[in-house]
C-alpha cells in the first residue's frame, strides 16, 4: 500500500489547488480567448460559468476526493461499488495527457522568453519586430522542441525527486508575488495613452460580438483555468483534512483564479489598443504585447525577467498537478513504482508534446477544420475533454451519488451549516448539465 500523506495546513492544501489552477490558462490563454470573442460579453459568460458550473464542479471533485481519500478510479469504485462509473477515469487520464501535450509547448515558449529577457533582447524593438521574433521561434523546430523538452525534463525531475512540496512552498511565495506584479503592470497599462479603449473592450459587453462558439470557448476556458473535469482536484482533495470547509476552499480557488485572469486582461488590452496591436492575435497575443509593455517601463529589463520567472513557476505548479493524475493512477492502481510511473508518463507526454511543438513548422500542413495539431489539442482538451468531464462529474454527484455523502462533506459531518448545499445540488442537477448539453447540441446542429 502506498503511503498517503495529508497537507500539513489548510493554507498548504489551498496553495496547492490555487497553484494548479493559476497558470498559463489565466495569463496566456484567457486574454487571447477574450480577444477572439469580443471581450466584455465573453467575460460576462465566463464569470456566470464560474459561478454556475465552475464552483459546483470544484466542490464535486472535492467531495469525491475527500470522502474517499483515493484517486479517481478507486474513489468511484468505493462510492459506487459494482458499477462502471470508474471507467470515466480513463477519459481523465487521456485528457490530462492532451492538456500536457500543448501546455508544455507554451511552457517552452515561456523559457525562451525568459532567456531572451535575460539577454536583454526584449527592448528597443518595434511591435512588428516582436511579432517576427515570435514567428521565428515557432517556425524553428529545433528551438521549439528544445525548450519544450527542457521544460519536460524539469517537470519530471521535480516529480521524480519528490520535491513537488518544495516547489509548492516556493510557489506560495511566488504566487503572491505574481499577483503583486500583475497589479503593478495593470496600473502601468492603465496609465498608457488610450487605455480606456482597452478597458471598454474588456468590460463593455457587446453581445453582437459573441457567437455560440464563443460561449463554448468561455465554458472550455473556465474549465481549463480551474483545472476541473479531469479529476485533478480529486487527487489533491484526497489529501485534504476532514475539518476544512470545502465550500470556502472551492470559492477561494475560483475567486483567486478568476482575479488573476481578469488582471491579465487589464494588463494586456489597454496596451493592445494603445500600441495599435490586434486583439485577435490568438495564441501569440501576450508574446507580442508583453515586450512592448516592458520596454516602456522604467527598469523594464528587471520587470521582464521577474515576470517570466514567476509565470514559469505558475506553469510548473500547474503541470505538476497535471502529471500527478496519471502518475498516482499508475502507482495506486497498477502497483508501479514511482520512478517507473514517472517514466511512462514522461514518455507519453513527450510524444504528444513533440507533435504539438512541430505543428507550427515541420507538420504545419497537417490541419483539421483549419486547426493545426497544437490548436486541435488545445481545443479538444478544454472544449471537449474537460467540458464532458465536468458534465460527468456534475451528473454523477448531482444525480447518482448518495445525498448523504454530499451532505456529510458539505457540513463536515454536521459541524458546518452547509448553506451552499441546495445551490450546489441545483447547479449540478440542472444548470450545469443543461447548459453544457445545450451548447453541444446547438453546435453540432441538432437544435
Ligand atoms: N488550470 C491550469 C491553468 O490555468 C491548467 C491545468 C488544467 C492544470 C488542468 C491542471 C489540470 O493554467
Amino acid at each position: 500500500m502506498t503511503k498517503r500523506v495529508g497537507f500539513a495546513t489548510r493554507i498548504g492544501a489551498i496553495a496547492a489547488a490555487v497553484g494548479s489552477a493559476v497558470g498559463l490558462g489565466n495569463i496566456w490563454r484567457f486574454p487571447y480567448e477574450a480577444g477572439n470573442n469580443g471581450g466584455g460579453a465573453f467575460i460576462l459568460v465566463y464569470i456566470c460559468c464560474i459561478i454556475v458550473m465552475g464552483i459546483p464542479v470544484i466542490l464535486s471533485e472535492f467531495i469525491i476526493g475527500r470522502s474517499t481519500h483515493s484517486n479517481m478510479k478507486a474513489a468511484l469504485l468505493k462510492l459506487s461499488p459494482g458499477k462502471k462509473y470508474y471507467l470515466f477515469t480513463y477519459i481523465c487520464i487521456i485528457g490530462s495527457f492532451v492538456v500536457m501535450g500543448f501546455y508544455s509547448v507554451v511552457c517552452g515558449w515561456i523559457i525562451e522568453y525568459l532567456y531572451q529577457a535575460a539577454l536583454g533582447h526584449l527592448s528597443n524593438h518595434t511591435p512588428e519586430e516582436y511579432s517576427n521574433m515570435f514567428t521565428s521561434l515557432v517556425s524553428n523546430p529545433w528551438r521549439c522542441v528544445g525548450w519544450t523538452v527542457l521544460f519536460l525534463i524539469l517537470n519530471f525531475l521535480v516529480m521524480s525527486r519528490g520535491i513537488e512540496k518544495g516547489i509548492e512552498r516556493v510557489a506560495s511565495i511566488m504566487m503572491p508575488l505574481l499577483f503583486l506584479i500583475l497589479i503593478i503592470f495593470c496600473v502601468n497599462s492603465l496609465l498608457l495613452p488610450g487605455a480606456s479603449k482597452g478597458l471598454k473592450f474588456l468590460f463593455y459587453p457587446d453581445f453582437s460580438e459573441l457567437t455560440m462558439r464563443g460561449v463554448l470557448d468561455a465554458f472550455g476556458q473556465a474549465f481549463l483555468s480551474l483545472s476541473i473535469g479531469i479529476s485533478c482536484l480529486v487527487t489533491y482533495s484526497s489529501y485534504f483534512k476532514d475539518d476544512t470547509s470545502l465550500t470556502k476552499d472551492a470559492t477561494t480557488v475560483a475567486v483567486l483564479d478568476t482575479l488573476v485572469a481578469i488582471l491579465s486582461g487589464v494588463m494586456i488590452f489597454p496596451a493592445v489598443f494603445s500600441f495599435g496591436l490586434e486583439p485577435t492575435a490568438g495564441p501569440r497575443l501576450i508574446f507580442e504585447v508583453l515586450p512592448t509593455i516592458f520596454q516602456q517601463m522604467p527598469g523594464g529589463y528587471i520587470w521582464a525577467l521577474l515576470f517570466f520567472l514567476l509565470v514559469f513557476f505558475a506553469s510548473l505548479t500547474s503541470t505538476i498537478s497535471l502529471s500527478e493524475i496519471p502518475i498516482t493512477f499508475l502507482i495506486e492502481e497498477h502497483k508501479m513504482s514511482r520512478p517507473h510511473a514517472i517514466a511512462w508518463a514522461a514518455l507519453f507526454t513527450f510524444v504528444l508534446a513533440l507533435f504539438a511543438a512541430l505543428s507550427f513548422n515541420v507538420l504545419d500542413d497537417i490541419k483539421l477544420f483549419g486547426k493545426n495539431i497544437f490548436d486541435m489539442m488545445d481545443y479538444a482538451a478544454s472544449n471537449i475533454f474537460m467540458l464532458l468531464g465536468g458534465l460527468f462529474t456534475a451528473v454523477y454527484v448531482g444525480w447518482v451519488l448518495d445525498r448523504k455523502v454530499v451532505h456529510e462533506q458539505m457540513t463536515n459531518g454536521g459541524r458546518l451549516k452547509g448553506r451552499m448545499e441546495p445551490f450546489l445540488i441545483f447547479c449540478l442537477r440542472f444548470a450545469a448539465p443543461i447548459s453544457i448539453i445545450f451548447i453541444f447540441l446547438y453546435l453540432t446542429g441538432i437544435i
